[in-house]
């Protein structure tokens, strides 16, 4: 089976075995029974966050369960349960439209609602963490668990899940806690600098979902369009005292505090001062106006791809010390 329309950066690959699970007893039922037959397994939601260097020698597990609801509504707060297979901007636009407020910053995020938890999800501010309340999970050798906020560790790019071997389990639904009057997360600069040129003081959450939208649109490409797979890297995060080394040399580096310990660096800094923004070479490129976006402009393939991202890392190594580490899941290759 190929797996070309499901991975957002469009690379040739071949799966041995598909499977599109539309109900939580068919997807564990094929979890059994591949772990049984001691069969590699890939869970699949939205195949934004993939890349692939080569074939999947195992079972491609397609999730494709529905379903969301309103589970409590206090006069404040509301819980919400979402299945894994539900695309993660309609739960977004969904929760917008009823006026529950806490992930309009993560608009326009590629992928479903059961990938979200895995990578803690972020952007503008918000991460899943957040408003994350509870997760259910198919765990090999236990069974169906809810997993609590809490139980998760959830980190930046980072969960519990990340530390499970792939294959091993697979999350079926999220719950989140929203709120009702939610004052407006503008922490992040884009987004306050975004309503200040538009003299909004107090926006809505359905003019923040807007706002996030737009600077989306504005430097990341649409998988539609242009094949990618969003930030391929991880922004660094780095000990004070390199971080001081460094700034003395570099002034003008942006950077955001972490803790006492630690700052983090954007990548797409790094990337940039290499002189890798915009290049292309071939059928693989870096965004132009997004250096943390590798893109795939078609007929190229995975190990292109990846070769390109090696000679990043080893720029940004050589030159700043700093391993950047992909964020991206890279699959297939030996
Ligand atoms: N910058 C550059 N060159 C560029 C782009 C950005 O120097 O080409 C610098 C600028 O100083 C800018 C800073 O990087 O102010 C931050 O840029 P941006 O707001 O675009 O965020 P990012 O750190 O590059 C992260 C997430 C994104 C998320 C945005 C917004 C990671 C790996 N990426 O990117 O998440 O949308 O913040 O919150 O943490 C994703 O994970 O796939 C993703 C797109």
């Amino acid at each position: 089976v190929s797996l070309k329309a499901w991975n957002t950066l469009g690379l040739e690959a071949r799966a041995r075995y598909y499977l599109a699970a539309c109900s939580d007893v068919q997807a564990i039922e094929a979890m059994e029974r591949a772990h049984a037959a001691a069969l590699p397994v890939l869970v699949l939601g939205g195949g934004s966050n993939i890349l692939f260097v080569g074939d999947w020698q195992g079972l491609v597990l397609h999730v494709h369960t529905a379903g969301k609801k309103l589970l409590q509504e206090t006069e404040s707060e509301v819980l919400i349960e979402a299945a894994a297979g539900e695309n993660w901007h309609a739960l977004v636009m969904w929760a917008v439209s009823q006026g529950w407020g806490g992930i309009e910053n993560l608009a326009l995020i590629p992928g479903t609602v059961g990938a979200a938890p895995i990578q803690n999800i972020g952007a503008y501010g918000v991460e899943l963490k957040d408003v994350l309340e509870q997760v259910c999970v198919w765990i090999a050798g236990e069974g169906i668990v809810w997993l609590k906020n809490e139980d998760c560790a959830l980190g930046y790019r980072d969960s519990i899940f990340k530390q499970m071997a792939r294959g091993d389990y697979l999350v079926l639904s999220i719950r989140l806690r929203l709120q009702k009057q939610k004052r407006p997360n503008l922490s992040y600069y884009a987004l306050k600098q975004y309503f200040e040129e538009k003299g909004i003081v107090a926006p809505t959450i359905a003019e923040v979902a807007q706002a996030v939208i737009d600077i989306r649109r504005s430097k990341l490409p649409d998988p539609a369009q242009i094949g990618n797979a969003g930030s391929f890297f991880k922004n660094p995060v780095v000990e004070r005292q390199q971080f001081e080394r460094l700034r003395a040399q570099y002034p003008s580096m942006p950077f955001f505090e972490v803790d006492e310990q630690q700052v983090k660096i954007p990548a797409a800094w790094l990337i940039e001062q290499c002189g890798w923004k915009g290049k292309r070479r071939g059928a693989v490129g870096v965004h132009e106006h997004q250096a943390l976006v590798l893109v795939h402009y078609g007929g190229g393939s995975g190990s292109e791809l990846w070769q390109l991202a090696q000679d990043i890392q080893k720029d940004v190594l050589s030159r700043f010390g700093i391993a950047l580490q992909p964020e991206v899941n890279v699959l297939g290759g030996d």
